[in-house]
């Protein structure tokens, strides 16, 4: 009863305010995207800590590569590579994803092995194309440091060890959110926030089914879905990273991805898991294209672009 009158005070307001349908359906909460909330910092110290670690080669065999080397924080957290290029020139498989906003995500990587940030965070440090250490090195190296001994033990009761690394390291991470883009600010309230043809731009986004699968608060990253859903993707044929199936060996997950999140996508260009597409226009037709079965006209591309730009808020721009 109670949220029956509720929405009954709520439906003469918005009539009494003229909202018109689509501000109607935000207010309402019933778009498929969500804002990105604030941060929420509880333990300052050891976020400082965490980035730290961040940044730090140590965690390299070789004092070569820290997190950031690859997901720098001033670059929209990406390398802008194709493919990933580790310790002694070594070649990875996939497209480095930014770390920003990875804290939303259901799953991390492209394939989604991983649940945690605490256990995404262990696998660059002995993966062999990436950091190529291993945790003996590593703790040897970082017991040594005066500073991290003393920032350790004033935060965890066991000191220096793999466990804390990787707790300070996702803690850290967890900070890496960019709420107030101007979409976000629009969904919020702000109807200046974004212009007309942006809003266009969200309304062929919905209409044309992009939301059906980039969608919450990460706008993806809450499900997996094949590259290829309606019309076959050729360059599987050669592809030789079959997604999901790698891990799960199920046929049907082959060449399934994480829909990736489209936060802060203008700025972390190349685009798909092989990085093998280079901008949005591109993109966005390709997606039209082999997710929808649809030939997206380059007006409704532009405007579709337009949007997507709108999802930008990066702490340093
Ligand atoms: C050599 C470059 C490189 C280094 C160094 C590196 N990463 Fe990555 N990172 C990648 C690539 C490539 C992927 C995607 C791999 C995949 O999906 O299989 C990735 C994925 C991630 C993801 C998942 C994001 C998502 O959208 O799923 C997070 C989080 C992350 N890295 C954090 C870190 C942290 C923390 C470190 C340091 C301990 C680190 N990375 C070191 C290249 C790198
Ligand atoms: C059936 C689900 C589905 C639909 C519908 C869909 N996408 Fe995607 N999208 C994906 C998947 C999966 C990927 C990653 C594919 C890969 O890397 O192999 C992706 C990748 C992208 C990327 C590149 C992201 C990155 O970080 O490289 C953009 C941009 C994108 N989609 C935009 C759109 C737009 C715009 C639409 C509507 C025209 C759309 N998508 C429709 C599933 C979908």
């Amino acid at each position: 009863m109670t949220i029956f009158l509720r929405l009954v005070a709520l439906t003469s307001l918005m009539i009494s305010l003229n909202v018109c349908i689509a501000d109607y359906r935000l207010i309402a909460g019933k778009e498929p995207i969500l804002p990105i909330p604030n941060v929420k910092i509880t333990n300052q110290k050891k976020v400082d800590l965490g980035k730290k670690l961040f940044h730090d080669v140590r965690l390299s065999a070789n004092n070569t590569f820290s997190c950031a080397t690859c997901h720098s924080l001033e670059n929209a957290g990406v390398d802008h590579l194709k493919v990933a290029v580790g310790i002694l020139g070594r070649k990875g498989l996939r497209n480095t994803p930014t770390v920003y906003n990875s804290s939303l995500h259901f799953r991390q990587f492209w394939d989604g092995r991983v649940k945690s940030l605490e256990e995404q965070a262990a696998m660059p440090i002995t993966n062999p194309l990436e950091m190529g250490s291993t945790w003996k090195q590593v703790l040897a190296k970082l017991s040594k440091d005066k500073d991290y001994k003393k920032a350790f033990s004033a935060l965890y009761d066991a000191g220096v060890n793999k466990e804390n690394i990787l707790d300070a390291i996702a803690e850290f991470e967890r900070t890496l959110l960019t709420p107030n883009s101007p979409f976000d600010l629009y969904l919020k309230g702000d109807k200046t926030a974004v212009n007309e043809a942006t809003k266009k731009g969200y309304h062929l986004f919905k209409s044309y089914g992009c939301s059906s699968c980039h969608q919450g608060v990460a706008v993806g990253a809450n499900l997996y879905e094949k590259l290829g859903v309606v019309i076959h993707y050729k360059p599987h044929d050669i592809d030789p990273d079959p997604g999901r199936f790698k891990q799960t060996m199920i046929d049907e997950h082959r060449h399934e991805f994480k829909v990736p999140s489209l936060r802060n996508i203008e700025l972390t260009a190349p685009y798909l898991h092989d990085g093998s597409i280079g901008t949005l226009e591109e993109v966005v037709s390709l997606m039209g294209k082999y997710q929808l079965g649809r030939v997206i006209p380059s007006d409704d591309i532009s405007s579709i672009v337009l949007f997507l730009k709108s999802l930008t808020a990066l702490p340093l721009k």
